[in-house]
């Protein structure tokens, strides 16, 4: 039987990247899609390099609507979508909301009308961030949680992209849908051939620490020690980014194979397993004996104090867990940090 095709925008992502991986590795034929406003080509060659093949690739923007209809035209066979594409800085969101909304909108409206018109699945890129600040009574917060008032645009996004895509699948009786809300996605490939490439100053913990580590930043700053956590510290749920990859090979797995899977479906992504921003950092330091300097400052806006997931239903369901270990995943990112600087 031929292999089923599965598109992926934001192919040169970090997430989008190490998906293809694991889609081609289960079988799956992939087409990716990049504009590299966030990401550089070179990931492309990095994944060919994992793979010993190169993958079909389209240079261009999702938002664009002829390239998505030249796309869907040239690979006729595309059963389902993976999007990814989007921007996704929190501190920026809140600076350049016209640009998050358009971009994120727009790419997705591209991707339903495609798939629509198709009779394709998709698989959404979601985020907790819809949760917003969790109570500590819903804690580890299940599917079932009301999402609250978005702290970002970029939440905002991610709310109204979920919303567009119950209304279309109400809509459409060919549209299948999984939504999939990531938690904190860290770490590298154990090739350290791909991993996190974030451009300028890194907004997210774990890229600022490796950086640190390399002595590229001079120091960590943590954001606040004065929150209602045991260490004081935010409270997060770190997932291996290959793990997380795995869930969305499954997710495509159960729409296109299991025909009694409801229309929409929605998934929370993590490890069950809260860690706080000091926990993560000796954590770091003790399994990679490095030294890391790092100092308390003013806690930084729009942060939630805590949140971990409920991941039994994606376990159930789709018969994933996320069980790397913590200290093997900090290994890859320092071990992919030290191979982007040449350091031995
Ligand atoms: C984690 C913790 C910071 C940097 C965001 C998005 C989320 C997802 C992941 C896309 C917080 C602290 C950070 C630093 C620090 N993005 N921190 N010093 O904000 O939980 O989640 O990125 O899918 O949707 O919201 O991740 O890594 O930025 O922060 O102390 O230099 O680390 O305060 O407590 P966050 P993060």
């Amino acid at each position: 039987m031929s292999k089923a095709r599965v598109l992926v925008t934001g192919a040169a992502g970090y997430i989008g990247s190490h998906t293809i991986v694991e889609l081609v590795k289960a079988g799956y034929n992939v087409v990716g899609i990049d504009n590299f406003s966030n990401s550089k080509p070179s990931v492309l060659d990095g994944i060919a390099a994992i793979l010993s093949e190169r993958i079909p690739f389209v240079e261009g923007d999702c938002c664009d609507t002829a390239t998505m209809e030249k796309l869907f035209r040239d690979y006729d066979d595309i059963a389902a979508t993976i999007h990814f594409a989007a921007h996704k800085a929190v501190g920026e969101s809140v600076r350049e909301p016209v640009k998050y909304f358009r971009n994120n909108i727009s790419s997705l409206l591209n991707v339903v009308q495609m798939s629509v018109a198709k009779g394709t699945s998709i698989v959404f890129s979601s985020s907790c961030t819809v949760y917003g600040e969790p109570d500590p009574e819903n804690l580890p917060i299940s599917e079932t949680a009301p999402r609250k008032s978005a702290e970002s645009p970029y939440g905002r996004t991610k709310q109204f992209c979920e919303d567009i895509l119950e209304d279309s699948v109400k809509a459409y009786p060919n549209l299948k849908v999984t939504l999939l809300r990531y938690f904190n996605p860290i770490g590298a490939h154990p090739s350290a051939l791909i991993g996190e490439m974030p451009g300028g100053v890194p907004e997210n913990l774990v890229p600022y620490i490796t950086q640190t580590a390399a002595g590229i930043r001079s120091e960590l700053k943590i954001f606040g020690k004065d929150y209602p956590t045991p260490d004081g510290t935010c409270i997060r749920d770190y997932i291996y980014v290959c793990d997380l990859a795995r869930a969305h090979v499954a997710a495509v797995d159960r729409m296109l194979k299991d025909k009694d899977a409801p229309r929409i479906d929605v998934f929370n992504l993590g490890t069950g397993r809260g860690l706080s921003v000091k926990e993560l950092v000796d954590a770091f330091i003790s399994v990679n004996k490095v030294a890391l300097p790092f100092s308390y400052t003013d806690r930084r806006n729009g942060d939630i104090v805590q949140v971990w997931a409920d991941p039994t239903k994606a376990e159930k369901i789709l018969g994933w867990k996320a069980d790397t270990p913590l200290d093997q995943i900090l290994k890859s990112a320092w071990e992919w940090e030290k191979k982007v600087r040449n350091i031995q």
